[in-house]
């Protein structure tokens, strides 16, 4: 039972959107087999048709995250619809996990200076793996694997079978590199500051 250090570890945060999916738990096992961690960042309508799929991955240590309700384009929206987007999908993750969303990530990461936050923190991403596009597991393995650097949080999709196709590969490329996959909140040092740990698994 150890919370990797990322002041001192060579720290990379995976992170999912757009899911609960079909292959959200094969991403999770597949990541719990290699000893990494991830984010999922979720569609609240697709936590409130399959809390089960949310709980598994929060329950295995993964981190869950807010991608608002219904995927629109936040700094078009009124903000009381921001807030309604951003509340409801926090709602619905809580109901399934029993705590708070670790943070939002806002989706095509359009916000604005203004964009209310519902309180959490905003996650954007600085390695594109471009899976949505590409659909193509050895294209989203280069595209993660050759934009890796300390601290950088890369963008891919529970929702695509060759992204889950392209995890194990990537994983351990990425491993072998010497980085430690993390959680964001691990990323950003949040954890020691905020919570106790949460379940880990030792594998
Ligand atoms: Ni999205």
């Amino acid at each position: 039972m150890s919370v990797v250090n990322c002041h001192k570890e060579k720290c990379l945060a995976l992170t999912f959107d757009d899911g609960p999916g079909p292959y959200t738990r094969q991403i999770v096992d597949t990541l719990v087999a290699h000893g990494a961690k991830a984010t999922f960042f979720t569609i609240g309508r697709s936590v409130a048709a399959d809390p089960e799929t949310v709980k598994y991955a929060h329950d295995q240590g993964m981190a869950i995250g807010d991608h608002t309700w219904s995927h629109p384009i936040l700094n078009t929206l009124a903000d009381d619809a921001v807030t309604s987007e951003l509340s409801k999908t926090a709602q619905a993750i809580e109901a399934a996990i029993g705590s708070r969303p670790v943070g939002v990530r806002p989706p095509y990461g359009a916000f604005s200076k203004t964009t209310p936050h519902s309180g959490m923190p905003f996650y954007l991403w600085d390695i594109d793996s471009e899976d949505w596009k590409n659909r193509d597991a050895s294209m989203t393995t280069q595209r993660v694997v050759s934009a890796a650097h300390l601290g950088g949080i890369a963008l891919m999709h529970d929702i695509h079978p060759s992204t889950a196709e392209a995890l194990p590969g990537m994983i351990e490329q990425l491993q072998k590199a010497g980085y430690k996959l993390v959680t964001v909140d691990d990323l950003m040092g949040v954890r020691w500051i905020l919570r106790e740990p949460t379940i880990r698994h030792s594998k």
